[in-house]
């Protein structure tokens, strides 16, 4: 799919890997909704970039609030024919700890957000993508979900968010098998370690030490990187139903 045919909607682009997809993809002549909680900056972000894109406040497990957002950008530009999920929550919490049992709650609230959200933006895109006038081979759209390393080699503490991160890498083939004959592609990226506001805000020799752990390059990735993936994706037609690491060669050590 040609960037200048791109209806994009990118979740949690407020911030780190999603702004920068945000970014790339307009700079590139995508329309792009900025999608992302109406407490963020989403507003300002969508004005840096112009009038190919405008904030629409939403909680990624709300079916009303993005079908808000899909409404919006029908009347504006059109169907919203690519998704690039990149809204998600972290924490770090063991299975049992001095303050007892995880707690469940935590635990199913980052499911939600991260796998929930993930599948609710796919779903509800799709089914107007549907109803939509077919393009070269057939195509209609493509969805990119963000999981994680933790996905494969989560780390102590991580079992909510590496549960919900491999969770993501398993939905992608069968959500690709389940779209296939509407020209629909599906793909994750799992990124490794990249400079974004939550990494970015730790000490610098932190970030050192970090960035030490990645065999090459030694250091942590540029959310640019990932944008540049993610329109990879968007215009190669053959990548469907995979998950693809983006980590420097990674493999995170148990803590
Ligand atoms: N930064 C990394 O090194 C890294 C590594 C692996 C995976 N990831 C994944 O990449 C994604 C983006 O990470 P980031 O570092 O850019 O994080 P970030 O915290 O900078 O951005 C995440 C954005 O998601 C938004 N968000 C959170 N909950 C939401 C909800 N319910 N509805 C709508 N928006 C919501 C936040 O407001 C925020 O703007 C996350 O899924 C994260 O797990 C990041």
């Amino acid at each position: 799919m040609q960037l200048s045919n791109v209806i994009a909607l990118v979740t949690g682009s407020a911030s780190g890997l999603g702004r920068a997809t945000a970014q790339r993809l307009a700079r590139g002549g995508a329309r792009v909704v900025i999608c992302d909680l109406p407490v963020s900056h989403g507003a300002n972000i969508a004005e840096e970039i112009g009038e190919n894109a405008f904030f629409a406040g939403c909680d990624v497990t709300s079916e009303a609030d993005i079908c808000a957002a899909l409404d919006q950008a029908e009347a504006k530009w059109g169907k919203v024919n690519v998704v690039v999920n990149c809204a998600g929550i972290a924490i770090a919490k063991r299975t049992l700890s001095k303050s007892g049992a995880h707690d469940l709650g935590i635990f199913l609230k980052v499911l939600q957000v991260n796998v929930g959200g993930s599948f609710n933006v796919i779903r509800l895109v799709a089914q107007r993508l549907a109803e939509t006038e077919p393009g070269v081979d057939g195509e209609r759209g493509v969805f990119i979900s963000t999981a994680s390393v933790a996905a494969f080699d989560g780390q102590i503490g991580q079992v909510a968010y590496a549960a919900s991160k491999a969770a993501i890498h398993g939905m992608t083939l069968p959500l690709a098998r389940d779209l296939m004959h509407l020209g629909m592609r599906v793909c994750t990226i799992a990124p490794g370690l990249f400079k974004t506001p939550m990494l970015a805000s730790l000490p610098e020799q932190v970030q050192n030490e970090l960035a030490k752990q990645v065999p090459f390059p030694q250091r942590l990735g540029d959310p640019d990187e990932y944008a540049q993936l993610a329109e990879h994706i968007i215009t190669n037609r053959m990548l469907n139903g995979e998950t693809i690491r983006l980590d420097g060669a990674l493999r995170m050590p148990p803590k």
